[in-house]
């Protein structure tokens, strides 16, 4: 499984590349939002920040309902970067974003199906010719559902079909859901940067390096 970050904030996108985990950066509306800044021009910063990942995910504003309105931003987003292949259109799982998605996967933009919360969605989503789908799951727990129960049935549909979209895992909250949604067969999680401090520590590894240090301070080298 690979790491996107979900994040809008340069900084913690940048420290996350520095560690060299990071295959993407996911962006939404109310991350952007967070940030107070122009959207077109954050996003321009995250691409230069990133250089080498394989995917930026630049949300279409909620102001786009049509399918139409959807794909005049994605133009102007794809000029962002030069029609370079790491822009990737994300979209509202609506027959709206789904017309978008059809229309922008045939022109060799890569998308990215968001908001998904039923095996359903996921599998009109990659008929749609999407190149990643977003089942939600903190959202889903949040109402007592199990969202890695999802993310493993969406998994087991793309193998039975031979489909080729990439399930994203996102809305994902804690370490639980990295390991979880690993095991269940998502390609990518999409996490806030304090999920990578999280599982990169361990009580026992701060413990060892404080007794490596102790013992190396106290030899008579
Ligand atoms: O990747 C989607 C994410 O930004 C939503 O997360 O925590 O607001 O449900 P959350």
């Amino acid at each position: 499984m690979k790491f996107f970050i979900d994040t809008a904030n340069v900084e913690a996108i940048k420290k996350a590349y520095k560690v060299g985990i990071l295959s993407g950066v996911t962006t939404n509306p109310s991350l952007v939002a967070k940030e107070g800044v122009k959207f077109e021009e954050r996003i321009e910063e995250i691409l230069q920040a990133v250089p080498s990942v394989e995917s930026v995910s630049a949300e279409v504003t909620p102001d786009a309902v049509t399918a139409e309105e959807m794909i005049a931003q994605a133009n102007e987003l794809i000029k962002i970067n030069n029609y370079d292949k790491n822009i990737t259109i994300k979209l509202p799982m609506t027959l709206e974003g789904l017309e978008a998605c059809r229309y922008l996967a045939d022109k060799g933009v890569k998308t990215n199906v968001t908001l998904i919360f039923t095996v359903n969605q996921a599998l009109l989503a990659a008929r749609a010719g999407a190149t990643y789908v977003s089942p939600f799951l903190g959202r889903l727990d949040d109402i007592s559902e199990d969202g890695v129960q999802l993310v493993s049935k969406v998994a087991e549909l793309f193998r039975i079909h031979n489909l080729d979209a990439q399930i994203i895992a996102a809305s994902v909250r804690h370490p639980d859901h990295v390991t979880r949604v690993a095991m269940a067969g998502a390609h990518i999680a999409t996490v806030p940067f304090a999920v990578i401090e999280q599982i990169a520590k361990h009580p026992l590894t701060d413990q060892g390096i404080a007794k490596f240090a102790a013992d190396w301070k106290g030899s008579s080298r």
